[in-house]
């Protein structure tokens, strides 16, 4: 795989980035007839789903023909429980829309064997005939989905140790429990299957990483540099996060509200 320099739209604000990237994810949903969609969690998703719920109010979009698979979930988290992603999916995005319930896929992190859930997991991506569009942020550490440092760009659908610095960022989240210590992520591979990725980033904090996804070398170390051997991914970032980039960047597109 040879690598590229994938598309960068920087935008002034986190508000114009969310409005950009529902622009991208209603685009997948109204251009396929059965999209599969790539859904990712988290505070900079937020203002995207918040978009998206309002464009379904207005009828501009509909998920009644769409398929979802999240990138990752904390193991030994209940789906009920406050902390988890299934909880975060239904209170930002499922239980606003019409996507159908046995269509919105999420890792089981209460599964007794996760080996065996991330197979079938994987197995469930293919039989859906692959995803159309994945949606992805980045952590302060690079990772994308829970791929830390370190993750193979070969790895798939697995169980991960999280690092300090990933608990930390979301402690917040577990307010009355210690933040867990493992997670079932999609894995790079899986991801880089994607036919095309749309990355979210914003806010200062997430400036060093940016510039190691686009300007660092291809490393483990930063997992977002990975999509660099991808053809079609798309980076949607606001000022802040684009703070540290050094380089004109081919794809490079200043945008203005
Ligand atoms: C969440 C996920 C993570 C987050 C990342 C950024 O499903 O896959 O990679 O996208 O940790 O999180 P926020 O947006 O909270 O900074």
């Amino acid at each position: 795989m040879s690598e590229t320099t994938p598309q960068i739209d920087i935008v002034p604000d986190a508000a114009t980035a969310a409005d950009y990237a529902a622009i991208q994810l209603i685009a997948a949903l109204h251009g396929n007839e059965r999209p599969t969609l790539g859904l990712a969690t988290g505070a900079t998703m937020t203002p995207l789903y918040a978009r998206l719920v309002a464009a379904y109010g207005k009828r501009g979009v509909s998920f009644r023909d769409a398929t979802s698979f999240n990138l990752d979930e904390y193991v030994g988290v209940r789906p009920d429980s406050r902390g988890s992603f299934h909880a975060y999916m239904r209170a930002h995005l499922f239980d606003h829309v019409d996507l159908p319930p046995g269509r919105a896929h999420i890792p089981n992190g209460m599964a007794a064997d996760i080996a065996a859930e991330a197979a079938r997991y994987e197995a469930n991506i293919k039989a859906a005939g692959g995803i159309d569009l994945q949606l992805l942020g980045i952590g302060a550490n690079g990772h994308i989905g829970f791929n830390e440092p370190g993750s193979a760009f070969s790895s798939r659908t697995r169980e991960i140790r999280l690092d300090d610095a990933t608990r930390r960022a979301n402690a917040a989240h577990f307010p009355h429990a210690a933040v867990p210590e493992r997670a079932i992520t999609m894995g790079i591979a899986t991801i880089l299957e994607a036919r095309w990725i749309v990355l979210l980033a914003t806010g200062a904090e997430k400036a060093d990483a940016v510039a190691c996804m686009m300007e660092g070398p291809l490393t483990t170390d930063c997992p977002a540099s990975a999509l660099r051997l991808h053809r079609n991914v798309q980076v949607i970032c606001d000022a802040a996060a684009a703070g540290k980039l050094t380089r004109a960047m081919a794809g490079e597109r200043k945008r203005a509200r």
